[in-house]
């Protein structure tokens, strides 16, 4: 047994919310929503089956119908998904498991194939390259730069899906602003190039994603709600620019007046270091700025994860991979038993 190991202590996450350890389940997508976008029984169980976790972030929620990247993925917009989550956070409490939804807008990494032909939305007009992942044969394309008017409703989207995340029973939810979908291309030059109040400066490049975090705190309260970031460009074709610092510090400093949950690196490396970071890795970097709690996420070892939390470089961890091929991940480490290798296969069943 491994009492003494910090990886199992508590965590007082803040007045709200108490974890039982440190480890967290990374939210995954896994394309096994029903018709509609609705959750499943199997995905109750698929969850319930991973409580021993601190705390569980769900796969990415979509906000709406033009949120859209992927096959079967589940919303969080209707009657029936509501319900159909609520299964899922009775099966997940029942265990004495605490989880925050993850929502999710795509933006331009969408495809007018999910958008009844219309062309994604985004930040910018901008060309993204490659094949549409999980989506047989499709390739990205252009992308519509949003409006003013548009970037309002958006904002008012987040808040609302929040709020039905309460009713179904989340304890919180995690904003997915990382790995290029839509929060995040406002976060980079390469994909912001507006000259309004939403591009152009840090400031400006960082008031879509702080208006999301405000208009979320006031809907279900700052303690509940979380932003998952990609400092680093890593992911669906953003490319770094030396720029892009600033506006994640500025970004990073704006969010330690707000009281929310905590940050969680977007990253699937936690070697890797960026130039446009001066070379730091992402949680590196986030922690500089951020004074709050930090998740960390990215191929840690177990030793890599208790390191990191001794030495104050993160206060918990995120494994993303091993929480599929394992759902009794938590038990197998604290008892220092084998650990299953992750393997893509593992992907075409919800165990
Ligand atoms: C199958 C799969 C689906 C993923 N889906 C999401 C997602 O919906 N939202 C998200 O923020 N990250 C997603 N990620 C990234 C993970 O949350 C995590 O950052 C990544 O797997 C690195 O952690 P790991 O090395 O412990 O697996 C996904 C990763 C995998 C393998």
């Amino acid at each position: 047994m491994n009492n003494n190991n910090s990886l199992f202590s508590p965590y007082q996450l803040n007045q709200a919310l108490v974890l039982k350890n440190r480890i967290v389940m990374a939210p995954m997508t896994r394309s096994m929503a029903a018709d509609q976008f609705v959750p499943t029984a199997q995905m109750a169980e698929y969850y319930a089956r991973r409580t021993d976790a601190g705390l569980i972030v769900t796969e990415g929620t979509i906000i709406r119908p033009d949120a859209q990247g992927y096959p079967a993925v589940p919303g969080i917009y209707t009657k029936a998904q509501i319900n159909g989550w609520r299964r899922v956070t009775d099966a997940v409490h029942a265990k004495r498991g605490v989880i925050f939804m993850q929502i999710w807008h795509v933006g331009r990494v969408s495809h007018p194939s999910y958008l009844n032909g219309e062309l994604p939305l985004a930040p910018s007009a901008t060309v993204m390259m490659g094949r549409v992942k999980r989506g047989e044969g499709m390739t990205h394309g252009e992308s519509r730069a949003v409006t003013l008017a548009e970037i309002n409703d958006l904002i008012a989207s987040y808040a609302q899906a929040a709020k039905n995340a309460i009713e179904a029973g989340f304890d919180g939810v995690e904003i997915h602003g990382a790995n290029g979908y839509l929060i995040d291309q406002f976060l980079h030059y390469h994909t912001n190039h507006r000259t309004d109040r939403y591009g152009g400066s840090p400031n400006n490049m960082a008031r879509f994603a702080l208006e999301v975090v405000k208009a979320c705190g006031e809907a279900i309260g700052y303690e509940r709600v979380a932003i998952r970031l990609s400092p680093g460009a890593y992911l669906n074709e953003i490319i770094g620019d030396a720029r892009d610092s600033l506006v994640f510090e500025y970004l990073l400093k704006a969010l330690n007046v707000f009281s929310i949950a905590y940050v969680h690196t977007g990253d699937d490396d936690n070697t890797r270091t960026y130039s446009e970071l001066g070379n730091s890795t992402t949680t590196a970097f986030i922690r500089s700025f951020y004074k709050g709690t930090l998740i960390a996420c990215g191929n840690y070892s177990q030793e890599g994860a208790k390191a990191g939390i001794d030495n104050n470089a993160f206060d918990l961890v995120a494994f993303g991979r091993p929480f599929i091929a394992n759902p009794d991940l938590v038990n197998l480490l604290r008892h220092q038993h084998p650990v299953q290798q992750f393997d893509a296969s593992m992907l075409s069943t919800l165990y």
